[in-house]
């Protein structure tokens, strides 16, 4: 499978902190030069990182803010105008002025990486302490293009499965049609979620993280199945403990600093995976846990259980 460096441009959604940040400068840095755009809510964050494309490099990072927990008109609208905003240049000279509108059609993104996520404690044995509800979010029209306040997250059930998800596939199915129209074309896609460990082992007060992260993890293996005869390759990374911002609104950062790995350790791996074009990209020092329970699924088809189930049956 192809990897990670014959992307020409690579969007980033959740590129303000943490593994989505170190991921995004990696991904800048390959000698392949491919276009990163970077996306999340904190837009001086997201200035910060296209100021160091212009100041270390020849601009090729760009920005768009964007809110997970937008609607979903709101994400079809972010879709759009990310392949609008960055077409293929060379493709859209020679169309543009015949057929303006359907430059997006020719639009040079061909990854997005979805490192967009937070974490919360679920603890079942206080459950009048869990938020299904959460604050309300601003009006939809807030959530796209503009700054605003982001010191209000809402740390509820329903958010981390929107954020975590539920946006994840939205923004999947709005993306799909352009990859596949590249991937006739012959050139290879890329997508890119960030699930975790804890998709395979899941920790006792973490229940609803896990359980998204457990979905995204199955619907990676889906899609790689599902698009198996195209050229859009599904690359899921499952990161360990890892040094970022993630678990800051828990309090646990400090204690959690004394295990977890150190981010720029962390970004070798993943890009040495992502470089290689490793459908499922797990850490040297976790390979026991994926070799345990998760490596004899990979491959194994509804059909082929029921091919097995069968020749039971014929005995
Ligand atoms: N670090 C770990 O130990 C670890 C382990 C396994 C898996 N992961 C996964 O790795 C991914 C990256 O996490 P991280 O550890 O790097 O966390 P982080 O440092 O907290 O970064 C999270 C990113 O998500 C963005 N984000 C959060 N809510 C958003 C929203 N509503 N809309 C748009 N963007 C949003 C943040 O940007 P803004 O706040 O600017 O919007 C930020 O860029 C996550 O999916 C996480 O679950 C992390």
């Amino acid at each position: 499978m192809p990897g990670i460096a014959v992307s020409k441009c690579v969007l980033v959604v959740g590129a303000t902190a943490g593994i989505g940040r170190a991921l995004a400068l990696a991904i800048w840095a390959l000698p392949s030069k491919p276009t990163v755009i970077v996306a999340g809510r904190r837009k001086e964050r997201l200035e910060e990182l296209v100021k160091k494309g212009l100041d270390d490099g020849d601009g090729r990072i760009k920005a768009l803010q964007v809110d997970l927990t937008a609607a979903r008109d709101s994400l079809k609208a972010f879709t759009e105008h990310t392949l609008r905003e960055y077409p293929d240049v060379r493709k859209a000279c020679l169309i543009f002025v015949f057929v303006r509108s359907h430059t997006y059609m020719h639009s040079q993104l061909d990854s997005v990486v979805f490192s967009a996520g937070i974490q919360h404690i679920t603890d079942f044995s206080k459950p009048e302490e869990i938020d299904l509800d959460g604050k309300q979010p601003p009006p939809d029209s807030l959530l796209f293009f503009f700054p605003y306040n982001v010191s209000s997250s809402y740390p509820d059930f329903t958010s981390e499965v929107n954020i975590n998800y539920i946006a994840i596939v939205t923004l999947i199915t709005f993306f799909l049609p352009h990859f596949l129209k590249l991937s006739t074309e012959g050139r290879p896609t890329f997508i890119i979620p960030i699930s975790s460990m804890l998709a395979i082992v899941p920790s006792g007060t973490l229940s609803d993280y896990c359980a998204m992260k457990a979905a995204l993890h199955s619907l990676s293996l889906s899609l790689h199945s599902n698009l198996a005869s195209t050229n859009v390759h599904i690359m899921e990374i499952l990161p360990p403990l890892v040094e970022s911002e993630l678990h800051d609104n828990q309090g646990t950062s400090e204690a959690l600093s004394k295990i977890w790995m150190p981010l720029d350790t962390y970004t070798k791996y993943a890009m040495e995976g992502l470089l290689r074009g490793d459908v499922n990209i797990v850490t040297p020092n976790h390979e026991w846990l994926w070799e345990k329970f998760e490596k004899d699924k990979i491959g194994e088809t509804p059909m082929s259980l029921h091919r097995k189930h069968s020749s039971y049956s014929s005995v």
